[in-house]
């Protein structure tokens, strides 16, 4: 079998594959070309791709020369062209929100795979690029809000006075929100973090954070540990405590998210107004509508004093680290579809090899993608 690894675009500084993950596969007897420049933006020369194994040409050989291709984007409508019937594409196609992509996969026959519908089970977890990109998020967010304040982090006892440490609250107690946590207690922030599942508060008092309360949560056991829509009255209730916490906070980082669903609305324009001039709220679900009324996607705004950056992206800016991750995400989900003889199998009786396929024989796969583009 034959994997073609090509260049992303735009703005795009990741890789789907580094290198070492390339000198992996070829030793399960996978042939690799890589589309000259891929690993650019990650700091990664075509040399070390020809060091680990992989052959280098333009984006047509690579596509054209390859059975399946490997892209952390979706395909662009020319590298659909390029590509042949039951050729296999992987990446990251939204296919939840975004239905576009999966219905040119079917109209041109390619089977498709989307790393971000991969069932979230204790046996998928090596293959979780939401969860490894969302570390990554959190991390970067919590950096970006330390740099844009205009004060300290830690509490400092100078010669010059005291300064006190900055009050940080945290939306979202995911993947994302608990490594916010862990990054702004490490720079010495005070945190307090909120979520709808009540099932976070140990892990958010177990990392130093004080967790948020607010009565009467709908906490859903069937949806698997995802928060599920709340009511209006615990809406309405949930608005004044966070109201109330924002106003303290120097720094909010937004996390919250419900799959497939727009990003619930916590932060009102009216309680940015009543922040602190100088505070910071990053936006992490800026891409699915935003937490904060506010918000602008992709954008960085003022209002009042108060900066809001819309980003649910930080991994752009941490191409190396992300790719490496989102790599060995990859290779491990690889493992399921290719036999140690480096022939490509697919076994519809494994669960993850199920779920993650969109489009196969012109035919939607994952139950989910296929109940939403047919209703
Ligand atoms: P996410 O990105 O979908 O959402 C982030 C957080 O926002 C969640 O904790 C959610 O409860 C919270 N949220 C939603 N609506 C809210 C509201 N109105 N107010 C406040 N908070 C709200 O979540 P993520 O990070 O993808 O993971 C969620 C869960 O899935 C976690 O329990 C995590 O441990 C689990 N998980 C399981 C995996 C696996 O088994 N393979 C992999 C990754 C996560």
């Amino acid at each position: 079998m034959n994997i073609g690894l090509i260049k992303e675009s735009g703005k795009e500084r990741r890789v789907a594959l580094l290198p070492e993950i390339v000198a992996s596969l070829v030793k399960m007897n996978v042939g690799v070309k890589v589309e000259k420049g891929a690993g650019t933006g990650s700091f990664v020369s075509d040399e070390a791709y020809a060091e680990a194994g992989a052959k280098t040409g333009s984006k047509k050989e690579v596509i054209e020369g390859s059975d399946m291709i490997i892209k952390i984007n979706g395909p662009t409508d020319e590298e659909i062209g390029w590509m042949k019937e039951g050729q296999i594409f992987l990446g990251v196609m939204n296919p939840l929100t975004d239905h576009t992509l999966v219905k040119k996969l079917l109209a041109a026959n390619i089977t498709g795979f989307s790393l971000d519908v991969i069932p979230r089970t204790s046996r998928a977890q090596a293959m979780d690029i939401l969860s490894s990109m969302a570390t990554v998020n959190g991390y970067k967010a919590v950096l970006t809000a330390a740099n844009t304040l205009p004060k300290f982090f830690p509490m400092f006892m100078t010669a010059a006075g005291t300064i006190t440490p900055a009050k940080m609250l945290i939306l979202g107690a995911g993947v994302a929100g608990l490594q916010a946590l862990a990054t702004g207690r490490k720079l010495g922030a005070v945190v307090e973090v909120f979520d709808v599942r009540a099932a976070v508060k140990e892990e958010v008092t177990g990392l130093g954070g004080k967790f948020v309360e607010v009565e009467g949560a709908v906490d859903d056991k069937a949806a698997g540990g995802y928060a599920v829509e709340q009511t209006e009255e615990f809406k309405q209730r949930q608005a004044q405590v966070i109201h109330d916490h924002a106003v303290k906070s120097d720094v909010i980082i937004c996390t919250a998210q419900i799959p497939g669903k727009k990003a619930p609305l916590l932060i009102r324009k009216e309680t940015v107004k009543a922040m602190k001039p100088g505070s910071v709220i990053i936006d992490l679900a800026a891409s699915s509508g935003g937490n904060c009324e506010l918000t602008q996607n992709e954008k960085t705004v003022e209002e009042n004093g108060v900066t809001i950056i819309g980003n649910s992206f930080f991994a752009i800016d941490m191409p190396f680290d992300a790719s490496k991750m989102f790599g060995k995400n990859v290779f491990n989900f690889l493992k399921l579809l290719i036999s140690p003889t480096g022939e490509f199998k697919l076994n519809w009786d494994d669960d993850i090899v199920k779920g993650t396929c969109v489009a196969h024989n012109k035919e939607i796969i994952n139950e989910r993608v296929k109940s939403l583009v047919q209703n």
